[in-house]
C-alpha cells in the first residue's frame, strides 16, 4: 500500500534511492557492466540500435540513444506506435531495444515483432518479469524499480535511464567499432553515488513553494539540450498528465523557431542543466527577455544559475547522472502542483497505467 504517503506518486518518487540502489546492484564490477544472461561479447555483431517506445519511457530511450550514439555506436530512437511508417533498414545486425516499464504496451509490442520478423535481434528493457515483452524478445534486462501503481512514470524512468546508461557502456564495449567514452571510468564512479544524490534532492527541495508561487500561470515550458532535452520533454509529460495544465518540452535551441511566440511573463520556464547548457542558458535568457520566469534546474554554481529567478538545486555529478536529479526535482514539482490543483495524482483522467490497444 501507499503506507504513510498521500499519493501512491509520492512514495514512489521518495523511493527512487533504494529502487536506484537495486537497479546499479552488482552490474557494476572493476569499472566493467555486466548483466545477469548477458556474457561479455554478446552483443559483438550489433551494428545498429533501434530503441522502440512510448511516452516517458521513450524519454529514458532518448537518453540512451544519446549516450550510445557518443560511444560511437550507431543508434537511433523511435516512437514504437509510429515504428511501421517510420522505421529505416533492419537486419540481423540490428538490435531492437524494447524500452517498456509494464512490458505489454501494444504498440512497443508490435515495433518489436515488425523488427524481428525482418530478422533483427530483440532486447526488452523492462521493469515487470515475465511480461509480453520479457518472453517474446531474445534477451530481457529487468531495471529492477519494484511495482509502480501510480499511473505517472516516476521511478521507473530513473531506472530505466540508469540501466540504459549502463547498457550503452555493455553494447560499446562488445561492438569492434566503438569508440568508448573516455570519462566512462569517472561516470560509472559517480553512478555509486546517485542514490544518495537522489536522497539529498528529496530532502532539501523547494519543488512545494515553486509550485505554489507558480500555480496561475498560463502555461509550462521545460527546456534542455543534449540529455537534457529528454527532461525537458519528459518533465512536461508528467506535468500536463497530472496537473491537466498546458505544458510543453522543448530542445532549447528550437525556442526562437517558433515556440518563442507564446512566451510571456505568464509561462515560467524550467531550464534545464546536465552539462553542456549553452545553448539552454542563452534561450533561457531570451525567454527571460520576453518576461518569463527562469527556473533554473542546475547544480548552484552552474552558470544557468545566474540568468534564473529562481532555482531547483541539485547535487554537482558526472553530466551523464545530472539529467536524472533534475527529473527527480521536476517530478516534485509536478506533483506539488497537481496536489495543490487537488488532482486525482494517481489516476489522472483518461488515461491508463498500461495501454494493450494500439
Ligand atoms: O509500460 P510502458 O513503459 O511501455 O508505458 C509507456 C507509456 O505508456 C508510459 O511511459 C506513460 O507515458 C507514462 N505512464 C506517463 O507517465
Amino acid at each position: 500500500g501507499k503506507g504513510e504517503y498521500d499519493h501512491y506518486m509520492a512514495k514512489e518518487i521518495d523511493t527512487q534511492p533504494t529502487a536506484l540502489s537495486n537497479t546499479i546492484e552488482g552490474r557494476v564490477e572493476n569499472g566493467n557492466v555486466a548483466f545477469e544472461d548477458l556474457p561479455v561479447g554478446t552483443f559483438a555483431d550489433v551494428e545498429t540500435v533501434q530503441f522502440v517506445a512510448c511516452g516517458t519511457s521513450y524519454h529514458a530511450a532518448m537518453y540512451g540513444s544519446q549516450l550510445l550514439r557518443s560511444a560511437g555506436v550507431r543508434a537511433e530512437v523511435l516512437r514504437a506506435s509510429e515504428y511501421e511508417q517510420t522505421a529505416g533498414p533492419v537486419d540481423e545486425n540490428t538490435l531492437v531495444v524494447a524500452v517498456t516499464q509494464s512490458g505489454e504496451t501494444a504498440d512497443t509490442l508490435d515495433a518489436v515483432r515488425r523488427a524481428t520478423d525482418r530478422g533483427a535481434r530483440s532486447l526488452a528493457v523492462t521493469n515487470v518479469v515475465g511480461s509480453t515483452a520479457a518472453r517474446e524478445a531474445d534477451d530481457a534486462i529487468y531495471i529492477r524499480a519494484g511495482p509502480e501503481v501510480g499511473v505517472a512514470a516516476t521511478k521507473t524512468f530513473s531506472s530505466q535511464a540508469v540501466t540504459l546508461a549502463l547498457l550503452t557502456q555493455r553494447i560499446a564495449a562488445d561492438v569492434p567499432t566503438a569508440t568508448p567514452v573516455d570519462d566512462r571510468e569517472a561516470m560509472l564512479e559517480s553512478l555509486e553515488d546517485l542514490p544518495e544524490h537522489v536522497e539529498t534532492v528529496l530532502e532539501t527541495t523547494n519543488a512545494e513553494s515553486l509550485a505554489r508561487e507558480y500555480i496561475d500561470s498560463d502555461s509550462y515550458f521545460f527546456i534542455g539540450n543534449g540529455l537534457g532535452h529528454s527532461v525537458a520533454l519528459e518533465g512536461a509529460l508528467k506535468f500536463k498528465e497530472i496537473t491537466y495544465e498546458h505544458a510543453e518540452g522543448f530542445a532549447a535551441g528550437e525556442l526562437k523557431h517558433g515556440p518563442l511566440a507564446l512566451v510571456t511573463q505568464e509561462t515560467p520556464v524550467f531550464a534545464i542543466a546536465t552539462g553542456d547548457d549553452e545553448k539552454t542558458k542563452t534561450n533561457a535568457i531570451e525567454a527571460r527577455t520576453r518576461g518569463a520566469p527562469i527556473v533554473a534546474v542546475a547544480p548552484d554554481d552552474h552558470p544557468i544559475a545566474d540568468a534564473a529567478d529562481r532555482q531547483l538545486s541539485i547535487p554537482d555529478t558526472h553530466p551523464v547522472w545530472a539529467g536524472l536529479l533534475a527529473n527527480v526535482q521536476l517530478q516534485l514539482v509536478s506533483y506539488h502542483a497537481a496536489a495543490l490543483l487537488e488532482r486525482p495524482i494517481d489516476k489522472p483522467r483518461n488515461l491508463a497505467k498500461s495501454v494493450t490497444v494500439e
